[in-house]
């Protein structure tokens, strides 16, 4: 596998407010000038492509969300509001992962803006002040949350020991929300979502905005059972993974593979020989496609 470079926060992580391509108020990430949620905006983004797939508006008892990419904190936020709705959900534990905090910063400093953050401000701002909490609503239900600072190459293993000792932390839910497999391959290897695979909890999803086959073969190749996710804006299908077939509303069909096969850029990264066929060979025997391989 090749290599994959830690990244610090002196890389700098500073967001400037941008408006999205409708002209709704987003952020833009300055150093990789990518914009977030440029199509439609953080709210929606964060309701259609995340929250409203992941089941969590229909969950009961305890969740553990893995919230890869905290950013500016839309999803997250848009997970404890459906968490406070949904009274068959008894907690929700969140472990949000960042180089550190400055998009939840950016998001109280322009709350007005922002109508979701300004309902949120108190909880953003304790967010911002410390490192993990419980908080108890009225109805006694907790959300528990828990911020892992740094490099997530790293990140996740300290997640890994910290799920080891705390079992109910295993994730059932992962919104991989990181910036783009070409500016950022190394948080899309298949050694980091091999270690994504086994926080998770026997029945869990994974949803990511990425619709590239590279995207997409890492996923299978890591363990997930992979389908598409449903669109945003103008973008093209998004994806959604799961440790069981039957969670996938639409598992890619056996012909994939052909896509896969025929792909221009099948890889996140620059891969050695070895590692390219040890992907291929994952995908050529992935259960999701098995007793179709007649076909290829
Ligand atoms: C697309 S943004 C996430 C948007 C966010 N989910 C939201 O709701 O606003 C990607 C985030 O990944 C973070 N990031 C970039 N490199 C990282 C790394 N190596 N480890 C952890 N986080 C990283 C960036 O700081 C940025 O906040």
């Amino acid at each position: 596998m090749t290599s994959v470079p830690v990244r610090s926060p002196e890389d700098g992580n500073v967001y400037a407010l941008e408006l999205t391509v409708h002209g709704d108020p987003t952020f833009r990430h300055v150093a990789t000038g990518e914009v977030l949620h440029g199509q439609v905006g953080p709210w929606k983004e964060a309701l259609q492509l995340y929250v409203e797939p992941s089941g969590l508006r229909h969950a009961q008892g305890e969740w553990t969300l893995l919230d890869a990419g905290m950013g500016c904190a839309a999803q997250l936020l848009a997970s404890v509001e459906a968490f406070e709705k949904n009274k068959n959900l008894k907690k929700l534990r969140v472990a949000s992962f960042d180089l550190e905090k400055k998009g939840l910063e950016a998001l109280l400093a322009h709350q007005e803006e922002f109508p979701f953050a300004k309902r949120n401000a108190g909880l953003i701002e304790k967010m911002i002040q410390v490192d993990f909490f419980v908080h108890t609503l009225d109805d006694g239900r907790q959300l528990e949350w828990k911020f892992f600072a740094g490099d997530f190459v790293e990140k996740i293993h300290d997640f890994s020991d910290w799920s080891e000792a705390n079992p109910n932390w295993k994730a059932d839910l992962i919104y991989y929300d990181f910036f783009s497999p070409t500016s950022h391959p190394h948080l899309w290897s298949l050694t980091l979502l091999e270690r994504v695979y086994e926080s998770c909890a026997p029945e869990a999803k994974i949803i990511t905005y990425a619709s590239a086959t590279c995207v997409r073969a890492v996923l299978l190749a890591a363990g997930f059972y992979v389908g598409l996710g449903i669109p945003s804006g103008r973008k093209k299908n998004s994806t959604m993974g799961a440790t069981k077939l039957d969670a996938l509303e639409e598992p890619l069909p056996p012909k994939w593979k052909g896509t896969f096969l025929n792909s221009h850029k099948p890889y996140v990264d620059d891969l050695d020989e070895e590692s390219q066929k040890s992907i291929e060979d994952r995908i050529r025997n992935h259960p999701q496609f098995v007793g179709f391989s007649v076909l290829f």
